[in-house]
């Protein structure tokens, strides 16, 4: 993997990073932008010379040489820019086919690389649609800025120049009255597209309201169809499109009546521009053929000043975007290996918490001076009411969060100094809600341990007891299961989670509410299995199923943040507390869900 934590972070060096390794490709592109933007100025000089010529040798009859003679290498010239105006269209083609898909691969790989280095709360915090959208938008802006856009600025930029040198050549006066129209259009587009930005902004605003409706609308469709709500829908999408439509009818109007003007402007400058060629015709200052060379000239040249304004202002916006979208997607990593950080090395598995502090962002601190011990191969029981920490404290252990102060160690490493692959792929989690990838089962599954063979993953499901069901699917372990794993049932995924762990089979292993969404039946047929799985390791089990930890040799009670209870089972209903309260309150161990759902 690419090493993506030097990615630059503003949009110029960004770019460059991209570009940088086919510098030679990108000298050729805008070569051949360049000269491609001589066209134009070689048409019109060839259209000159060639009235001239014609126009000479009917004024002088006498000429001797033939006409066709006279006009052979011109209309040779005429040809060959063509096809030099041909060819270096193709070639910036084939530079595209060349670099164009590598740099596009390149951009959306070291942008995934960074951003799934990403803490567990910056996803929390960021919608993941949100976030894969911007990938996109980076990388087709940048594709658009680089190949299209540039390619018809510098072209732009080309043809300006040398019109701004041929109408000197031709008469100083046909300068300054180009120039002084560039000068206002400049001015004046430049005027229009601040004017225009706000009402851009606002039908932008408007059109994802309605992407944001539609979704909305679309992910309720239960709702809908509960309630019969098809046409209370319907009225509800159409209160939003009708702000796009005024949007949209505004910003419109406003540019129809702005192009009215650059449009006059320009014909307005090819007037003077006819005006002076007549007057100085007059004076015998210029030829025929400056007719057609500045006439020409004056209207291809204004029509791509117009363009190129318009590709600038689209540039501008490209770059506006992919501000945005780096700014997302490459806020510094939260909680980064350390320089030198080691791997954890795990000799027994024990467990421990030194002081430690800790707090959400922005919120009260969840554990102060926090200590504990778990020994190597020791069970633990978590339990407590939803909101008291459990998930937090296993969560700290996988490093998911930084704490504020004090230390975690495994094995006496701070987990700090460690790096955080090498701490993850020692610890097993089973989490509550595991969603699966848009794969088959049979990778799903095979997630735990990426080599195992295909008898290693029917049997760690069979361990499971997830076979029957993947059997009984019609394609079994090629089946895809949907987006997340929607094709499944809550138990059936926790099944298929638990059988992951199984092939990980990793030293210390943890289970935040593994099994509550199985029947009784099922997450008895699960427990044999786990208890095999647990044999040796050190585990951490959150419950809130209590009979379930009855096997442990110890659980913990939290309570706001504390741990404030600490024994066998045995020991903590001995005596009067929350424990035991917990437990009379179960219906067959069970305890009612406004109790203790936690997650
Ligand atoms: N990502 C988060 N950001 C802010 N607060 C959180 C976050 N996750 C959990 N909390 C808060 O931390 C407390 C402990 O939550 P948690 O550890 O999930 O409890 P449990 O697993 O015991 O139900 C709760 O008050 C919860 O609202
Ligand atoms: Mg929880």
């Amino acid at each position: 993997m690419k090493n993506s934590a030097t990615l630059p972070r503003t949009i110029a060096p960004f770019v460059w990073h991209f570009l940088k390794p086919y510098k030679i490709y990108m000298i050729g592109f805008v070569a051949c932008a360049v000269v491609s933007g001589l066209f134009t100025i070689i048409f019109s000089t060839l259209l000159k010379i060639i009235i001239d010529t014609i126009d000479t040798t009917t004024s002088a009859s006498q000429h001797s040489i033939p006409l066709l003679q006279l006009l052979f290498w011109p209309s040779i010239g005429f040809i060959i820019n063509f096809e030099i105006h041909n060819t270096m269209w193709r070639l910036m083609n084939c530079i595209n086919y060349k670099i164009q898909p590598l740099i596009k691969n390149n951009i959306i790989q070291e942008t995934f690389n960074y951003v799934t280095r990403h803490s567990h709360q910056f996803f929390q915090d960021q919608m993941a649609g949100k976030l894969s959208n911007n990938v996109t938008i980076l990388a087709n802006s940048i594709e658009r800025a680089v190949h299209d856009l540039s390619r018809h600025i510098i072209r732009g930029a080309v043809m300006v120049c040398a019109t701004f040198i041929t109408l000197y050549l031709v008469h100083p006066d046909f300068f300054w009255c180009f120039l002084i129209w560039a000068v206002l259009f400049g001015i004046g587009s430049f005027w229009a597209s601040q004017k225009s930005i706000s009402l851009v902004d606002h039908l932008a605003s408007t059109e994802s309201a309605v992407s944001g409706n539609l979704v909305d609308s679309i992910s309720n469709i239960q709702n809908i169809r509960y309630f019969s709500m098809f046409n209370f829908e319907s009225s509800y999408l159409l209160k939003t499109l009708s702000l796009m439509r005024l949007a949209f009818r505004k910003k419109e109007k406003f540019m129809i009546i702005y192009w009215s003007f650059q449009g006059i402007s320009q014909t307005a400058m090819l007037a003077v521009m006819a005006y002076l060629l007549i007057n100085l015709r007059q004076k015998g200052l210029v030829s025929a053929g400056d007719f057609a060379l500045i006439l020409t000239l004056c209207t291809e040249v204004g029509f791509i000043v117009w363009w190129t304004m318009e590709q600038i202002d689209n540039l501008n916006d490209t770059i506006g975007k992919c501000n945005q979208s780096l700014r997302a997607l490459f806020a510094p990593l939260e909680i980064t290996d350390t320089q030198n950080a080691n791997e954890l090395i795990i000799t027994h598995g024990k467990i421990q918490f030194k002081d430690v502090f800790f707090h959400y962002k922005n919120t009260k601190a969840l554990f102060e001076n926090q200590s504990i011990t778990i020994e190597p191969g020791q069970k633990v029981g978590l339990v407590g009411y939803s909101g008291s920490g459990k998930s937090t404290f296993v969560n700290l252990i996988l490093r998911l969060y930084d704490i504020n102060n004090g230390y975690i160690l495994i094995d006496g490493q701070d987990i700090a100094t460690v790096t955080q692959d090498s701490l993850r792929a020692h610890i097993g989690m089973i989490p509550q809600d595991s969603s699966l990838f848009h794969r088959t089962l049979m990778e799903n599954i095979r997630y735990g341990r990426v080599g195992a063979t295909e008898d290693e993953v029917i049997d760690a499901t069979k361990r499971a007891h997830a076979h029957d069901f993947i059997e009984q699917l019609p394609e079994g372990y090629a089946s895809l299961v949907g987006e997340r794993g929607i094709k499944l049932s809550g138990g059936q995924r926790q099944r298929i989670a638990i059988a992951r762990a199984m092939l990980k089979n990793a030293p210390i292993l943890i289970l935040d509410e593994a099994t509550s969404a199985l029947d009784s039946v099922t997450e008895h047929l699960i427990q044999v299995a786990i208890t095999e799985l647990m044999r040796g390791k050190t585990s951490l089990v959150i419950a809130h199923r209590l009979s379930t930890l009855l096997h442990m040799d110890r659980i913990l009670v939290f309570d706001q943040g504390k741990i404030v209870q600490d024994g066998t089972h045995d020991e903590l209903l001995g005596k009067p507390g929350m424990y035991k309260t917990l437990w009379d309150a179960q219906v067959g161990g069970f305890l009612g869900d406004g109790e203790t759902v936690s997650n």
